[in-house]
C-alpha cells in the first residue's frame, strides 16, 4: 500500500486481510512522507514498512525507487490510499491493471481535492465513495464498485467526510479480495 498521511483505510484493509479466510494480505506499507502517521499503525500490526522524502527527487526517479521495493518484496497488487503524489507514467505502467486506489467522490465526479466541499457547493443530495482501477490520469480510471451517502441538511465538509470514511472502510476491503481472487 502507499500512503501519505493517516492511513485509515491502510488499517481497514490491513485489518480485514489479517483474517485468515482473507485473500490478500498487506505485506508492506510505503509512504513518501517519513512523518506520515500511517506507518506507526501499520507497525503496530507488523506490518513492514518504507518510507523515503520525495523532496528534492524527479518523480521518476522517486517512483523508481518505491517501485524497486515493491518488486523486492513481491507484492502482486499496490493499493493506493490517501497517496498524495501523482504518479509518474512508468511507475503505473508497470502496475497497470494491478493498482487501485479509493476516491471520496462518486466519479467522475469531483476528481482531485476537496470533494465533499465541491458535492456540498454544488448543492448535490448524495455524494460517495469510488475505487478503481489507477491509469495515466487522475482519479480516471474504470471504476470498480461505489457506494453512495446521503448528504444531510447542515453537513459540513467535515461531517460528510466522516459519513463517507465509515463507507471507505467497508468497500475497499471488499473490493481488493474480489480484484485478487478474479
Ligand atoms: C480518504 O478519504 C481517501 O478516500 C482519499 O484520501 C483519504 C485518505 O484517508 N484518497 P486515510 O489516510 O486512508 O485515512
Amino acid at each position: 500500500m502507499l500512503i501519505s498521511g493517516r492511513g485509515s483505510n491502510m488499517l481497514a484493509l490491513a485489518d480485514a486481510g489479517a483474517d485468515p479466510a482473507c485473500p490478500y494480505e498487506i505485506v508492506l506499507v510505503a509512504s513518501n512522507d517519513p512523518e506520515a502517521p500511517g506507518l506507526a499503525t501499520a507497525a503496530t500490526r507488523g506490518i513492514a514498512t518504507w518510507a523515503h522524502s520525495h523532496k528534492g527527487m524527479k518523480r521518476a526517479e522517486f517512483d523508481a525507487l518505491i517501485d524497486a521495493q515493491l518488486r523486492a518484496a513481491n507484492i502482486e497488487w499496490v493499493a493506493l490510499a490517501g497517496y498524495m503524489r501523482i504518479l509518474s507514467p512508468e511507475f503505473i505502467s508497470g502496475w497497470e491493471g494491478r493498482m487501485i486506489n479509493i476516491h471520496p467522490s462518486l466519479l467522475p465526479k469531483y476528481k482531485g481535492l476537496d470533494t465533499h466541499a465541491r458535492a456540498i457547493e454544488a448543492g448535490d443530495s448524495v455524494a460517495g465513495v469510488s475505487v478503481h482501477l489507477v491509469t495515466a490520469e487522475l482519479d480516471d480510471g474504470p471504476v470498480l464498485a461505489q457506494v453512495e451517502v446521503p448528504v444531510l441538511p447542515g453537513d459540513t465538509p467535515e461531517t460528510l467526510a466522516a459519513r463517507v470514511l465509515i463507507e471507505e472502510h467497508r468497500l475497499y476491503p471488499r473490493v481488493l479480495a474480489e480484484m485478487v481472487t478474479r
